[in-house]
C-alpha cells in the first residue's frame, strides 16, 4: 500500500523506491535518467505533499483501467518523460474531449505539472511519478493506448552510455504492446546520432510501420509545442528529427 506520499526536498521519491523494492526483479529496466538533486520552493514541497493523492495514479493497485480512471471512454494519449510538462499540459488544455496521461522522475517538473493541473481545473490528466519501464512493465494494460509521446529524450551522446538510452529494443517492444490497432508512436530529438538509432530501432520492431515510409523522418507534428528541452537544442544550432510510427496489431 502505498500509504505515504510526504515528501520534503531532500527525501528520496517514495513512490520510485517502493516500485523499485516490489518489481526490480521482474524485467531488466533502462538506468535512462539520473536523480538531480535540485531545489525545490514551498510550493513545489506543497504540490508533492498534497497534490499527488488526488491527481497521480498508484502504483500498487494491479493494472490500470483507463475507464475507471476518467470516468469515460476517450481518445488517450501517453507522455514520456514530460520534464516542466509544456507539450502534456498544452495538448490537457486545448482537447478536453481527450485523456491525457504523463510519467516522470523529475520532481520539479512532476510538481509543476501538479499545480497547474490544480490551477487549470484539468479533469483528463493524470500523473505518474515514476520510472515509465517499470510502470510500463507492471501496470499498463494492453492495446489501450491511442498515442505514445516521448519528446527529447536524454540522448546520452558518449558511446559508452548508449545502453541507457530510453528508446531500444525492448523498450519499443513494450511500447508497440501497450498501443491500440492504428495508435501512434510519435518522437522527436535533436540529436542526430540519437534520431538515426530511433529510427532503426523502430524500423526493427515488429508490430511497428513507419508513418512517412520505410527509414524516413516525419515532418514535424503540427500541434507539437515548443519544449524546454527543443528550445536548448534550437539554440546549440541543431536541426531536429521527428519520427511518427503506427501499430499495426
Ligand atoms: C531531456 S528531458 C526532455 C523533457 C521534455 N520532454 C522536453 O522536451 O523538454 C528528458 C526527461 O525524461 C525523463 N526521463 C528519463 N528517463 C525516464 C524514465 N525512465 N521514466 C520517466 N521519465 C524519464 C527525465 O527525467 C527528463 O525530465
Amino acid at each position: 500500500m502505498l500509504s505515504q506520499r510526504i515528501v520534503s526536498p531532500n527525501c528520496a521519491m517514495n513512490q520510485i523506491s517502493l516500485l523499485e523494492k516490489d518489481t526490480a526483479p521482474l524485467f531488466k529496466t533502462i538506468r535512462s535518467f539520473v536523480h538531480r538533486q535540485t531545489g525545490l520552493s514551498k510550493e513545489r514541497v506543497r504540490a508533492l505533499n498534497t497534490l499527488l493523492t488526488p491527481y497521480s495514479l498508484p502504483l500498487n493497485e494491479g493494472i490500470f483501467n483507463l475507464k475507471h480512471i476518467f470516468q469515460r471512454n476517450a481518445s488517450t494519449t501517453l507522455e514520456i518523460g514530460f520534464g516542466m510538462g509544456h507539450n502534456l499540459l498544452k495538448q490537457a488544455h486545448c482537447y478536453p474531449e481527450q485523456n491525457f496521461l504523463g510519467i516522470e522522475v523529475h520532481r520539479p517538473g512532476v510538481a509543476v505539472v501538479l499545480l497547474e493541473i490544480e490551477r487549470l481545473k484539468l479533469h483528463n490528466l493524470k500523473i505518474i511519478h515514476a520510472d515509465a519501464v517499470k510502470v510500463l512493465n507492471t501496470c499498463f494494460p494492453k492495446n489501450q493506448l491511442d498515442r505514445i509521446q516521448i519528446f527529447f529524450p536524454d540522448p546520452w551522446p558518449k558511446r559508452r552510455h548508449h545502453k541507457r538510452r530510453l528508446i531500444q529494443l525492448e523498450f519499443a517492444k513494450l511500447l508497440q504492446t501497450k498501443l491500440k490497432t492504428g495508435g501512434h508512436l510519435q518522437l522527436a530529438t535533436d540529436w542526430e546520432d540519437y534520431a538515426d538509432h530511433m529510427l532503426s530501432v523502430l524500423e526493427h520492431t515488429s508490430g511497428l510501420k513507419n508513418q512517412a515510409g520505410k527509414n524516413q523522418f516525419s515532418p514535424r507534428l503540427p500541434q507539437r509545442p515548443l519544449t524546454k528541452f527543443e528550445k536548448r537544442g534550437q539554440k546549440l544550432g541543431h536541426l531536429i528529427w521527428d519520427l511518427v510510427f503506427y501499430s499495426i496489431n
